[in-house]
């Protein structure tokens, strides 16, 4: 449960934190976010995470709130006063307050912080991990700026909405080639019958996940294949494994797409050790 949450300065009561009805955010989707994995209270690629928060900042051209280092704080603080010990921080940057207009306000308009921080059950987790998730491929339908890590997420609400209905746990996006961009809250992987490790190079229409970065150090360290080009769904399909990765739930099986099983219809063996792996590599930040 969410006890405290930080907003523009001070740490409110959960029932009394609450932005302004003109804040951007709101209006305009007008604002970027990170989500960042806490393990054994402390937070997980830190460094990273901030990093992309200030490029999707720069990107739109919202001024940053506060450096690097208070922003660290202040994530620190709503774990350590939510008493967080597995879970996630988030935290959203919006354009700020203005009487409705679309062009961005002056510079007098400071930019809206807010940061929450919530638990999880990490025991759910390691059981959806430990069966696998099936994935709904769809046709893409976010803007073309996919690599900004914005709020404007109803598309992917959408997305996974369709995909529930349909019995899966995250929607795949594909483009007009029939190759896979992302899933709708995860970077996409598969492992190909020979044994690499394929996922999509960056670009405008996807985001540079931060759990994708930090297994790309992984796969340096123990020397494994790996190719960064687009994938199609038929190829996925074929693959011998295929897993998601995100901060909230670092590598995660894919076991079905669509219809079709992938490789046994188990998660596969070097997808679960790149799981059990992945906190080697990842930093840790305390508080
Ligand atoms: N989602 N692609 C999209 C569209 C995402 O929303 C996310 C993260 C990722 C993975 O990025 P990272 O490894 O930095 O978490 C890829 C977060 C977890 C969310 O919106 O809840």
């Amino acid at each position: 449960m969410t006890r405290i949450v930080y907003v523009n300065g001070r740490y409110l009561p959960y029932g009394q934190a609450a932005v302004h009805v003109e804040d951007r955010g709101f209006q305009f989707a007008d604002a970027v976010y990170e989500v960042c994995e806490v393990k054994n209270g402390s937070l997980i690629d830190e460094k990273r995470h901030i990093t992309r928060l200030q490029r999707s900042l720069a990107e739109l051209m919202i001024p940053a709130p506060a450096g690097a280092w208070t922003i660290g704080h202040i994530m620190r603080q709503c774990i350590a006063r939510n008493r967080v010990r597995n879970g996630v921080v988030y935290l959203q940057v919006t354009r700020g307050e203005a009487a409705r207009d679309f062009s961005f306000p002056g510079a007098d308009v400071a930019p809206t912080l807010v940061c929450l921080a919530r638990s999880n059950n990490p025991g759910k987790t390691e059981a959806l991990a430990a069966a696998g998730i099936a994935v709904k491929t769809m046709p893409e339908s976010r803007w073309a700026r996919c690599d900004i890590k914005t709020v404007m997420l109803l598309p992917a609400c959408l997305a996974k909405e369709a995909a529930k209905a349909s019995g899966a746990r995250e929607a795949w996006f594909v483009d007009a080639d029939g190759n896979v961009t992302e899933g709708a809250s995860s970077n996409a992987w598969i492992v190909t019958k020979a044994g690499a490790l394929v996922t999509r190079p960056l670009g405008p229409e996807l985001l540079p996940g931060v759990t994708r970065a930090t297994l790309l150090d992984l796969l340096a360290r123990e020397n494994l294949s790996l190719q960064e080009r687009p994938f199609s769904v038929a190829e996925a399909k074929d693959a011998r494994e295929a897993f998601n990765t995100s901060a909230s739930a670092t590598v995660m099986p894919v076991v079905m797409i669509d219809e079709t099983s992938v490789g046994d219809g188990k998660p596969g063996p070097l997808t679960l050790r790149l799981r059990s792996s992945f906190h080697q590599v990842a930093a840790v930040s305390g508080r």
